[in-house]
Parts: C-alpha cells; structure tokens; sequence
C-alpha cells in the first residue's frame, strides 16, 4: 500500500487567518491540503468557490486535494483546476456521465477522484476504476465537520483496497470524516492510505482561548500517523 498521506481539512480552519493556517499545517507536516467545496445543494451546507484557491495555492506547495460537494460539477470543474487544484474529487453520486466527468479532469491535466457516499455501495465506481488516480471514502455524510465516524463503511473500503491491489496501479484510497487517533487505524487497516482530518487536526474552537498554531497541529499530526500505525 503507499505511504500514509495526512490531508487536514481546512474546514475546520479559521477562516479568518485562512493562509496562515495553511501555512502553519504545511509547516507542522500536512502532506496534501484538502478543500471542502459545498453548494447549499448537494449539501446542506456553502462554504468556498474557485476564487479562494489561489489564497490557499499561494501559502502552500503542498497538493491542493479538492474536494467537490455541489451539483453538476462538470460546469465548473476548469475553474477548480485553473485556479489550483491539483486533484479533483466529485461525487458519484452527482454524476450522471461519471466516465466523461473523469475525462474532462484528464484533459484539464489534473488528477481525478470518485467520492462515495457512506450509503453508495462500491460497485458504483467499479467500471471506472481503471481511470481514477483516487478513490475518497466519505465516513459521514457530507456537509459538516466534527461529525462521528460511521463504521459500517469499512467493509466497502475493503473492497475498493482489493480492486486496487489487483489492478497494481497506484491509486489512493482516502476516507473523509471523523478520522481521530481512535479511528484511523481502522481505517488503516480496511486499506485507506489517505486521511482527511478537520477537527482532530485544528480543534475545537473555544472562545477567550488563544488560537492552536504550530505545535499543536504537529503533535496532532504526528499523533493521527502514530495511531494508524505509520
Ligand atoms: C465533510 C467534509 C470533511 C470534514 C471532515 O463533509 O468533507 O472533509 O471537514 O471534518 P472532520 O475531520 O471534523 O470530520
Ligand atoms: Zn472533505
């Protein structure tokens, strides 16, 4: 399997020191930035569009990881990709023409990644799976951080793990959603090599307390890589 990737969510981030937390993530060993990119539609919940990725690009050389909860994403994946995305995720579950939508990140010259709902099974994607670089797992349902980690979904990322291995290609097997020290090692088991962290990694915001900043998000790091096992 390839090496253990962490990718905090920057949903969970201050929003107000936006660049300085991604900066301050990279610093404290984030390997990959992941964007959530909510419609009001999809899901219940709006958060960013294509105008603050360079904001984000810029603070970072870290892969920009994005992911897209909104309908019809084949209207606006070009502008994800010109304003910095390096890998596209869209739902399979918004995708009517899931091969052409593969195609269109291709050719955009980005790498692509099918998202799963906790309850869309696995043989949803299974025709594709020779055109993806990436497949993400969602352990809640999409629209919120700080939710708990569904469980039931670690059968499925079984068995994308065993179509992976069996095409020996290089492809990513990241789960979204809950990860903490308590369950990512789980989901390291059921083959995720990728991880999202919003909450475990950025905390829980308290009011009249100073900010977490470097060696907090590091030792949360440090401590998710330790907890699945390195
Ligand atoms: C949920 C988002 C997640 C979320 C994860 O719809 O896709 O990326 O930010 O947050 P935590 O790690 O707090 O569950
Ligand atoms: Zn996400």
């Amino acid at each position: 399997m390839s090496q253990i990737k962490i990718a905090p969510s920057i949903l969970a981030s201050d929003f107000g020191r936006l660049a300085e937390e991604v900066r301050t993530v990279t610093e404290a060993g984030a390997d990959w930035i992941h964007v959530d990119v909510m419609d009001g539609h999809f899901v219940p919940n709006l958060t960013i569009g294509p105008p603050v990725l360079p904001a984000i690009k810029a603070a970072t050389k870290l892969p920009i990881d994005v992911h897209l909860m909104i309908e019809q994403p084949e209207n606006s994946i070009a502008d994800y990709a010109e304003k910095g995305a390096d890998r596209i995720g869209v739902h399979v579950e918004t995708c009517p023409h899931l091969h052409s939508t593969i195609q269109q990140i291709h050719a955009l010259g980005k790498l692509a990644c099918v998202v799963l709902n906790p309850g869309t099974p696995a043989e949803a994607i299974e025709p594709v799976m020779g055109d993806l670089d990436q497949v993400l797992v969602m352990s809640v349902n999409p629209g919120f951080g700080g939710q708990a980690f569904i469980e039931s979904v670690l059968p499925k990322c079984e068995r994308i793990r065993s179509w992976i291995d069996a095409s020996r290609r290089d492809i990513d097997l990241e789960i979204d959603g809950g990860i903490t020290t308590d369950t990512i090692a789980r989901a390291h088991s059921a083959g995720c090599n990728v991880f999202v962290a919003g909450t475990a990694i950025f905390g829980k915001r308290k009011e009249g307390e100073p900010p977490p900043g470097l060696a907090e998000y590091r030792t949360a790091i440090e401590n998710l890589r330790k907890a699945a096992g390195r």
